[in-house]
């Protein structure tokens, strides 16, 4: 009789067994640094092993935070311990190194805006269909806190359906700075701040986008949009109004948002703010009151009486950024479908694509994206 003996790996190393995966950065500035740190604090899921560069200095730095320091992308291809590579470079290289590296056998995490337009992410989906790979963008402003309230206050009809709603980032820098100021590097505040708004608000409404509106200028700026408004129609009824500047003084709340019974306000990126609901919708005593005005009185818009409304304190949320690496390492090992999906990229460039359009016609663009 043949004996056969079964170890039981988890149980040898003393709980469960976390597959460690090896991770490279093509682009190591701000943003590959941030990711690099934030990585190495909070997914021990994920171990980044080296860094590609175009310039020197980054390489150094790479070096002397025990990082390898790879002198090409095909160097870094090679690598086989490498599974992950993450895109951080100015936009305009994103489609060619994530086809690239997806070709060479990696998967990719690539930085927003995805591509150029939607063609071009056509072509790189095609690929990551072609060799398997998971192809993702950093959408991480999903998990910003301010975009978390504002969602888990439409999805739990807490106000009822929304009929408009205002997504907004304003500053005054009047700057942007490198590459974030030139065509050719697909600078601009539409691929800068924009694709986060237009990513959000689609991932918040439900609907097929139907119409868009953009409003671009150059305030300071030579080649590129320094500030933008852009307005889009869906489905269902619902409008929303997305807006960047870096060339504005008074900012305005980060998020207002219309609902049948009542509206809601976050102010800014500490979430101070509030809801307003409809209490009592009954007509208690409007017929009376009339406001004056300087140069005229208007019934319609005199205040409603203070007792027919509540005023809450917007909702407690949770949210971890930690969680869009978790489930990129879902992706991978098939456990989870990815919580950005590439046809929602694809339908926020096909959005980019038309405000371009729009801003260039001076017409806005019929469409159902
Ligand atoms: N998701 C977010 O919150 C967020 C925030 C900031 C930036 N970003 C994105 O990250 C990307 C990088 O932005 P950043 O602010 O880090 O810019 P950055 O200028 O600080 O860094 C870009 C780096 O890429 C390197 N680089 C340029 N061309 C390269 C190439 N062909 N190959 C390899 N390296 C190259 C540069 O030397 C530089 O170190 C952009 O796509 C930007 O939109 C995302």
């Amino acid at each position: 009789m043949e004996w056969c003996i079964i170890v039981d790996v988890n149980f040898v190393f003393g709980g469960i067994l976390e597959m460690s995966y090896k991770l490279a950065i093509i682009g190591f500035g701000g943003m590959g640094n941030y990711h690099f740190d934030q990585i190495k604090e909070r997914i021990p899921e994920i171990e980044v092993v080296g860094v590609f560069d175009v310039r020197q200095e980054r390489l150094d730095y790479a070096k002397e935070s025990g990082l390898k320091a790879y002198t090409s992308v095909d160097e870094l291809i090679a690598d086989k311990e490498v599974q992950i590579v993450l895109i951080s470079t100015p936009n305009d290289f994103h489609a060619p190194l994530s086809i690239k590296c997806m070709r060479g056998g990696k998967n990719v995490v690539c930085e927003k805006p995805v591509t150029m337009n939607a063609p071009e992410l056509e072509e790189v989906l095609k690929v990551s269909k072609e060799t398997g790979k998971v192809f993702v963008v950093h959408q991480n402003r999903r998990w910003d806190k301010d975009y978390v309230i504002i969602k888990n206050i439409l999805d739990n009809k807490l106000l009822g359906r929304a009929f408009y709603v205002e997504n907004r980032v304003q500053g005054s820098k009047r700057s942007l700075e490198g590459w974030r100021g030139f065509k050719l590097n697909g600078g601009g505040m539409v691929y800068d701040w924009g694709i986060h708004l237009i990513d959000q608000t689609m991932w918040l409404i439900k609907s097929p986008v139907v119409d868009v509106q953009g409003h671009l200028a150059r305030m300071f700026s030579t080649e590129v949009d320094d500030n933008f408004k852009a307005f889009l129609k869906f489905e269902d009824g619902t409008s929303a109004l997305i807006e960047v500047s870096t060339n504005c003084f008074i900012p305005q709340a980060r998020w207002h948002m219309m609902c049948e019974d009542g509206t809601a306000i976050v102010e800014d990126w500490e979430c101070n703010g509030k809801m307003v609901r409809l209490s009592d919708d009954r007509d208690l005593g409007w017929e009376d009151q009339i406001v004056y005005t300087v140069a005229g009185p208007t019934r319609t818009m005199a205040p409603r009486p203070r007792e027919t409304t509540e005023e809450l304190s917007l909702p407690e949320v949770k949210s971890d950024w930690a969680d869009y690496y978790k489930n990129v390492i879902a992706a991978i090992e098939g456990r989870e479908e990815l919580i950005v999906k590439p046809a929602e990229s694809l339908r926020v460039m096909k959005v980019v694509d038309a405000i371009f359009e729009s801003d260039k016609t001076g017409h806005s663009v019929a469409c159902h994206i």
